[in-house]
């Protein structure tokens, strides 16, 4: 039975913002596996990535997305590359209404460029390798039940869209 929402995208499509607008409209709990991850560990996403590698924290995610996946009435902004790992997209598949937020790359590089919390920025250094990225996950993205094309809506109008298909979809009443 899938009584939860996960929000799917790549960094900077909007997961967490959209996300908590969604749980405020439809009173349910917010949770965000990166913060979560963050909290358990201690540490900040890179340095956990610096201290431990990427492979720690991929199994942390998945742990950390299992014990959500048993509870009811959340909305989950997930990390970027989430749904790449099966056993993820499985536990997805079954507990949450999956919705992708489509963002063109331009756009979400002008976002992401300048942060400085994401490592991979530092792996996929140009913008050439990582749009590489952005598409080799584009059809792990797509598997989700909804995708909602954002690059001309703002945070509130992709909130609506999300409640609008999830009550299609009964999911909310
Ligand atoms: C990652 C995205 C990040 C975070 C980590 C790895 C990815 O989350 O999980 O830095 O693999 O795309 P956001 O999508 O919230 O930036």
């Amino acid at each position: 039975m899938r009584c939860n929402i996960a929000l799917l995208g790549f960094m900077g499509c909007g997961k967490t913002s959209v996300g908590r607008k969604v749980a405020r409209r439809i009173g349910w709990e917010f949770h965000d596996t990166d913060a979560i991850v963050e909290k358990r560990v201690g540490l900040s996403i890179p340095e956990i990535f610096s201290r431990y590698g990427e492979e720690y924290f991929r199994t942390l995610e998945t742990e950390i997305l299992a014990e959500l996946a048993t509870r009811h009435h959340l909305v989950l902004a997930t990390g970027g590359g989430l749904p790449v790992k099966e056993k993820n997209r499985e536990i997805l598949k079954e507990h949450f209404f999956t919705v992708f937020l489509r963002v063109s790359f331009p756009l979400l590089f002008e976002r992401i460029r300048r942060s400085t919390n994401r490592p991979l920025l530092k792996k996929y250094r140009t913008p050439e390798e990582l749009e590489a990225l952005y598409w080799a996950r584009i059809p792990y993205y797509e598997s989700a039940h909804v995708i909602i094309d954002a690059d001309f809506l703002t945070e509130e109008e992709v909130a609506e869209e999300i409640i609008r298909r999830a009550r299609d979809c009964g999911v909310l009443t």
